[in-house]
């Protein structure tokens, strides 16, 4: 498996006239001179994109599937024609497959070519970072237009999509010269993800393709071509629709009534889940009981973006790699230095267990994600003496959580109601009701639980096992000598460097603990994790002369799963769940025809741990994808990894 999760950037060599040419497939990515007029005419053109931009129903999101995102052009086409034709409120999803993605400055030279389409290359320019394998996604233009980019070789990164296709673009290299790619379980996996009526275009009329996409149940025509090529393909999917994940895993249909929903709390996974809603049409009350926003654990000065990975690609470590990638491109508006820091974040391999470990990561993953340092190297990176190297996140960093939170919720079709603490949810006329006693405080026909582990005050979620974890937090006035931090730092502990003129320094884990007021143990606690990072900087901060009974700080709950991975996505009604797949405790091979007892318009982001800032963001985004049926933001088995059915089904099998 490791060898899957090295991304291999693509070899580019650049003509005479500064065009790209593939080194790994002897190939021009486009046309000598034809570039643009190509993709039109292949992809848009045979797509019948034009008046399908035109003619989307409100709130319809187009989704474009491509094989060999390459440079992007045919995005960039697409994008500028669906901003000129396609109604306000509709929305664009392209998913796109590239097993070697250019180099930051390969795009962007890449880019210069097109001067036109500069409003459509530079924003997806600005985010181009923490490219890693597996699914990355970006949101653009204020959320109207997603792009999902699988990084991997499109026979593997296929058919882990979840996605119902409505036009593809059939690109990735001549046949000739790239056999590998055009196989029938590359056809498969297109009729897999497509519906009646998926359209298709590709530049080949290569005989046994086109035979090929007529066995997989598509209709193929050739038509006049351009430029060099004397003929194109157009195809129309007309196969059977193919059976899709198990009833417990399915879609649940779309809340029907008007598009408003209820978001219940206001920390990372409320306000993420808000956002993603929000960019979708939705008119989103977000109910926090606080005075604002991030007010538990979502509050802290600082919070680490630390990818806490398997070298055995997981589904939690594909989580994190694809929750990094999206959070790291939204960090991309906020203000750095205030807001948030790419300073990189190193982990000590403070024993030989965690020396062992970084190892089998180093062999696992790209350096652009993690690199192996000795101490000196690590030293220098992170300007105070270490006790040993470790492994360095060069895109990590820290985050003012509050920042992002406020950030997400900074939408013309976001309400936050503050002083609002819903005790009980009323399903009165396809509404859901949140009420405070006698006070109704709003009501919608969707709600997004994001409570954290108060979410299990609604009947409907008091059997998820979500455990609360107290931890604190240490604030430590910043010196003169310890502004020398360059990085994050973490052993057990973390210590960032400094936001204004603090460092936070992190943090307790008690288990007992209900009480959130900050104790003197604790920061001693927190301070002896940080000799463990460093003396020196320890010293820096003379840490020796701080009276703990000073110091400053806060605690919160964190709240966790006993998987680890969040817990996200729609509700079911439990006793009509356990009942209707009884059978499963007798065989738990059976997959029975019968349809999961949905809570309708009642959904769950919870669960994030001690890494929200990497999980709830793209949480917000999964939460999204299955209230309005747009392609999952992350594969397959990773959404029913994190789905709050899994409970309820694993304790059915086990006959519990
Ligand atoms: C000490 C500490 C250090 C951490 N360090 C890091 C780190 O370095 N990196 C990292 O990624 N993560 C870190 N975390 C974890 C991270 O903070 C959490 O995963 C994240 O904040 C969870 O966000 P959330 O929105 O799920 O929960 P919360 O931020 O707790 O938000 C839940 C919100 O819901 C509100 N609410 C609950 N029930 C109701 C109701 N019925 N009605 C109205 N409002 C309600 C609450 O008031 C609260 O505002 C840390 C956590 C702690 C405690
Ligand atoms: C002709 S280029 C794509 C052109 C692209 N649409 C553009 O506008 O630049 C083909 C792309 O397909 C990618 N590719 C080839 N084989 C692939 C595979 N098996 N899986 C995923 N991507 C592949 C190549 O790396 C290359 O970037």
């Amino acid at each position: 498996m490791s060898d899957t999760l090295l991304p291999t950037q693509a070899q580019i060599d650049w003509d005479d006239q500064g065009r790209p040419h593939s080194r790994q497939y002897d190939d021009v990515y486009f046309a000598i001179n034809e570039g643009i007029d190509e993709t039109l005419h292949v992809f848009i053109e045979q797509n019948h994109l034009r008046q399908r931009f035109a003619e989307l129903k409100p709130h319809a999101c187009l989704v474009i599937g491509e094989t060999g995102f390459g440079t992007g052009m045919n995005f960039f086409c697409a994008w500028q024609l669906f901003a000129a034709l396609a109604p306000a409120d509709a929305r664009l999803h392209f998913v796109s497959v590239e097993k070697y993605p250019l180099a930051r400055d390969d795009l962007a030279r890449a880019m210069q070519l097109w001067p036109e389409l500069a409003a459509f290359t530079q924003p997806l320019l600005k985010q181009y970072v923490a490219i890693h394998p597996g699914f990355q996604q970006f949101s653009l233009d204020g959320g109207r237009v997603t792009l999902t980019l699988m990084i991997g070789d499109a026979l593997e990164q296929l058919p882990q999509l979840d996605a119902r296709i409505d036009a593809w673009f059939l690109d990735g290299f001549a046949p000739a010269k790239n056999p590998d790619m055009w196989t029938p379980e590359l056809f498969a996996q297109l009729a897999r993800l497509s519906h009646p009526g998926t359209t298709l275009g590709t530049f080949t009329t290569t005989g046994w393709v086109r035979r090929s996409l007529i066995e997989a149940g598509f209709t193929m025509k050739k038509v006049p071509g351009i430029g060099k090529k004397w003929e194109v393909m157009h195809g129309v999917y007309n196969g059977a629709p193919v059976a899709r994940a198990a009833p417990w895993y399915a879609h649940p249909a779309p809340a029907s009534g008007p598009r408003e929903a209820l978001v219940i709390g206001a920390g990372l996974a409320g306000c993420a889940t808000a956002r993603s809603l929000a960019a979708r049409g939705w008119q989103v009350c977000v109910l926090e009981r606080h005075d604002g926003p991030a007010r538990e654990a979502s509050g802290n000065p600082q919070g680490v973006l630390y990818l806490k990975l398997s070298a055995h690609g997981t589904a939690l470590s594909q989580m994190i790699l694809a929750g990094f990638g999206y959070t790291r491109r939204w960090l991309e508006h906020l203000q750095r230095g205030q807001d948030w820091e790419a300073c990189g974040v190193l982990q000590l391999a403070f024993d030989d267990q965690e020396k062992a470990r970084q190892a089998k990561l180093a062999a696992a993953f790209d350096n652009s994600l993690l690199q192996r340092l000795e101490r000196a190297q690590a030293e220098a990176i992170a300007g105070v003496a270490l006790p040993s190297g470790g492994l360095y996140y060069p895109e990590g960093g820290w985050v003012h959580p509050p920042a992002l939170c406020q950030a997400q919720l900074d939408h013309p079709r976001i309400s936050l109601l503050t002083h609002a603490d819903v005790l009980e949810l009323r399903r009165i006329d396809g509404l859901w009701q949140a009420w405070e006693g006698e006070r109704l405080l709003a009501s919608a026909p969707l709600v997004v639980l994001a409570g954290a582990a108060d979410i299990r005050r609604f009947p409907a979620c008091a059997g998820l096992p979500l455990k609360r974890i107290r931890g604190q937090v240490t604030r430590l006035p910043v010196t003169e000598s310890s502004r020398a931090l360059r990085t994050v730092v973490c052993a057990d502990g973390y210590v960032a460097p400094p936001r204004g003129d603090e460092h936070t320094l992190g943090a307790s884990f008690d288990f007992d603990s209900e009480d959130l007021t900050p104790t003197m143990a604790e920061h001693q606690g927190n301070l002896a994790l940080l000799d463990d990072i460093s003396t020196d900087l320890a010293a820096r901060l003379r840490t020796a002369e701080l009276d703990p009974a000073q110091l400053r700080g806060r605690a919160a709950f964190r709240c966790t799963s006993p998987d680890y991975l969040p817990i996200v996505g729609p509700m079911a009604d439990v006793e009509a769940f356990n009942e209707a797949y009884a059978m499963l405790a007798k065989d738990a091979r059976q997959v029975p025809d019968v349809d999961c007892p949905w809570l309708e318009g009642l959904y769950v982001n919870s669960g994030h741990g001690s890494r929200g800032l990497i999980t709830a963001p793209l949480s917000g985004e999964l939460i999204a994808a299955w209230v309005s049926g747009e392609p999952l933001p992350v594969p397959r088995a990773v959404a029913e990894a994190c789905h709050p059915n899994r409970f309820a089904l694993r304790r059915l099998i086990r006959g519990k």
